[in-house]
C-alpha cells in the first residue's frame, strides 16, 4: 500500500497530516527516511515516524443491510451513505465491495482491505451474488434458460455470464450472478421482456445476509476465508 495509507492505517493522523510528516521527512523505511508520501510500502517493512515503529491496523471485513433510498458511497448524495449506518472509528479508510443502486436494499461489504474486494467484485473469480427479485409480470418460462446461456444487456458486446433463476412466485424470483456489471439484473430482466420493481441482494459467495436492515456486523473469520476463494 501507499506510504501515507499506511501512516494513516497505523495512526489517528488525516491523509493530509500523514502527508506533511512523510514531505518533512520524520518517516523511515527500514531506517531511510523516506518523502514520497506515494511509496508502495508492505507490512513486514519496517516503519518508523518520528523514531516510533507504526503497527497498522488490522483490516476490518462488514456485513451491513442497507435499506432502500441511501447510497454506496463514502460520502451523501441525492440520498444519505450508508456509513451513517456505520458507527465506527476511522470509517473514512472503508470502501465498498460491490456497491447496490440507491432503491436496492440487502446485503453490502465493506472493507478496508483493497485485495479481499477485487477478488469478490472481479467477474473471473465467479463469486456468486444472490438477488431476489420482483418483477412488473410474470416470469417467461424459457427466461431461466435464457439466463443459463446468456443474454446481450443493451450497449454491451458479449453475452452474460451463465446465471441461475429460480422462480419462487410468478412474479418473484432468485437470480443468481457472477458479474456486476453497471444496472446488471435490472438490464438482464430488461433483456428478456420484463421489468424490475423490487430488488435485494440476499448472499455473497455463500455468506447469507443475516442482520436486520441498518444493522451489521464484522464477518468471521471463517466467512472472510470463505471469501477469499
Ligand atoms: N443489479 C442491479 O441492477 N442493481 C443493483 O443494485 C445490483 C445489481
Amino acid at each position: 500500500m501507499r506510504l501515507d495509507k499506511f501512516v494513516c492505517k497505523s495512526t489517528d493522523l488525516t491523509r493530509t497530516e500523514a502527508v506533511e510528516k512523510i514531505q518533512s521527512g520524520v518517516v523511515s523505511v527500514n531506517g531511510t527516511p523516506i518523502q514520497d508520501e506515494a511509496k508502495q510500502v508492505h507490512e513486514n517493512n519496517c516503519i518508523t515516524l518520528n523514531s516510533s515503529i507504526l503497527v497498522a491496523r488490522p483490516f476490518r471485513y462488514i456485513m451491513l443491510h442497507k435499506p432502500a433510498d441511501t447510497i454506496c458511497s463514502n460520502i451523501d448524495e441525492v440520498y444519505p451513505s450508508l456509513f451513517k449506518y456505520l458507527d465506527i472509528d476511522n470509517s473514512s479508510e472503508l470502501h465498498i465491495a460491490g456497491r447496490l443502486d440507491a432503491d436496492t436494499t440487502g446485503m453490502v461489504l465493506i472493507t478496508d482491505d483493497g485485495r479481499w474486494s477485487y477478488h469478490i467484485t472481479r467477474p473471473t473469480t465467479l463469486c456468486t451474488k444472490v438477488y431476489r427479485v420482483g418483477l412488473s409480470r410474470p416470469i417467461n418460462d424459457n427466461a431461466a434458460e435464457q439466463f443459463k446461456q446468456g443474454v446481450q444487456l443493451q450497449g454491451e458486446s458479449q453475452l452474460t455470464h451463465p446465471a441461475e433463476l429460480v422462480v419462487l412466485h410468478p412474479k418473484e424470483v432468485l437470480l443468481t450472478i457472477t458479474q456486476g456489471k453497471f444496472h446488471q439484473v435490472k438490464r438482464m430482466f430488461a433483456a428478456v421482456g420484463n421489468r424490475v420493481v423490487s430488488l435485494h441482494r440476499e448472499a455473497i459467495g455463500g455468506v447469507c445476509l443475516d442482520v436486520e436492515v441498518k444493522q451489521w456486523r464484522y464477518l468471521s473469520d471463517a466467512e472472510i476465508l470463505q471469501l477469499s476463494y
